[in-house]
């Protein structure tokens, strides 16, 4: 069934702005592998989108660069104001201006909340397969990794509350990297869960680091909560990381917010970031490109979860009907779809080549986010639905390769 367009769109989420050769990692890929950017090839890896702007950002941003000076920027009232007002319309969450630190990036934020909140030889607790960058965070200055994976039951993951009590427990357990929604499992945990969470790192003196970068890109019928509204028991012992970059393909300003409720933390925090990141500073440009999504972005926002949800479903339906042995992880949050390969019985690197090279389908292989990704493959939804479905039928090929196999086997 060839999937139509929602005419009554306001936003046009079909027309893609071409990266080759414009400094794209991710599109630069398709380069070295190809040897050339086909027409009808976009990539589905690296989280950015492959949609425009948000219009009121992109004349937003052109009006100010008509009347400012781009000299050293700081955080004005009014952004604070901005970034208060988007939480609690978007999540319920309260919190005061005073609380938010400027990061140029949550990789940023979570490095130094790292470097801030743990000593070397201490150990910080990630629940893998997990968003690749943590793992460095958890592992980089002597640091140690605590690794509480993940149990995937069915098309989802639950959490081993025992592994991770007892982890948790660990006298040397200082920190908790929360990846919430959870990148790249799909999860957007619940108020149980999360409770369950905060609980045992309160009662075993973790502090926790909230990444909530994907917080508003939530599919129907499911809600965020942020770590720190919780409780103020929970605000007092978190450290929660936001942004404006995945929600409004603002990736490339470096902008992202941490919230900070307890003031001893906050300055814990600040010093650090001046003591070994030297002086890290939001731009100018990235300041007002948060405050102007974050004042106007809304209707777009909830026109590209459609969007992404419709891609979704193309890409699921597709799969139980061509590939009934891929399963496809149920997405509650995120726009990034992790898809377990293995049924295929397809060694992955080889099933990465084929996709690339044979497919023309560029996704991120699984086994970057560790060992328990191996076999996965994690594709982004943030792009047309017309070159989804393009690509999709480029799968195809991989059928000559099952047959060969089962050939091989007889
Ligand atoms: C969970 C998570 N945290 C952080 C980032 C990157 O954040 P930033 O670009 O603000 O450093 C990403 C990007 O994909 C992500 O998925």
């Amino acid at each position: 069934m060839k999937w139509r367009s929602v005419s009554t769109m306001r936003y046009d989420f079909e027309t893609v702005i071409r990266r080759e050769n414009a400094g794209s990692g991710k599109w630069d890929e398709i380069k070295r592998t190809l040897g050339c950017f086909p027409k009808d090839v976009i990539p589905f890896s690296v989280a950015d989108m492959e949609f425009d702007m948000v219009p009121e950002v992109r004349e937003g941003l052109k009006a100010f660069l008509d009347r400012s000076v781009m000299g050293y920027a700081a955080m004005t009232e009014e952004y604070r104001q901005t970034v208060v007002s988007w939480e609690a319309r978007r999540h319920g969450w309260q919190i005061q201006p005073e609380w938010i630190r400027d990061t140029p990036g949550v990789i940023n934020a979570f490095f130094t909340a790292v470097k801030a909140f743990t000593k070397p030889g201490e150990g910080v607790m990630l629940m893998t397969p997990v968003y690749y960058p943590m793992y460095a965070a958890a592992t980089r200055h002597d640091r140690v990794l605590v690794d509480n994976p993940l149990v995937q039951e069915g098309d989802t993951y639950r959490i081993d509350f025992e592994d991770f009590a007892q982890k948790a427990a660990e006298p040397n357990t200082k920190l908790l990297i929360l990846c919430s929604p959870h990148n790249p499992s799909g999860r957007v945990w619940t108020r149980e869960e999360l409770e369950r969470i905060g609980r045992i790192c309160i009662d075993n003196h973790v502090l926790v680091v909230s990444d909530e970068i994907h917080c508003d890109l939530l599919m129907p019928g499911y809600k965020h909560i942020p770590f720190g509204s919780i409780s103020e028991e929970f605000a007092m012992n978190s450290i929660i990381c936001t942004a404006p970059s995945k929600t409004f393909n603002l990736a490339g300003l470096q902008t992202s917010n941490t919230i900070i409720a307890n003031e001893e933390l906050r300055q814990r925090f600040y010093v650090e970031q001046q003591k070994d990141d030297g002086n890290p500073k939001c731009n100018i440009l990235g300041l007002e490109g948060c405050r102007l999504a974050y004042a106007y972005g809304d209707a777009w926002l909830d026109e590209c979860l459609q969007v992404i949800d419709t891609n979704r479903k193309v890409i699921t339906d597709y799969l139980a009907r061509e590939f009934p042995q891929v399963r496809v992880t149920r997405l509650e949050g995120t726009y990034l779809l992790w898809i377990d390969f293995r049924g295929l019985g397809i060694e992955c690197h080889e099933l990465a080549r084929i996709l690339k090279e044979e497919a023309h389908i560029f996704l991120d292989e699984g086994f970057i986010f560790g060992e328990a990704g191996e076999g996965f493959e994690r594709w982004n939804l943030a792009a047309p639905t017309s070159y989804i479905q393009a690509a999709l039928s480029r799968l195809e090929c991989l059928k000559k390769h099952l047959s060969g196999m089962k050939r091989e086997m007889l």
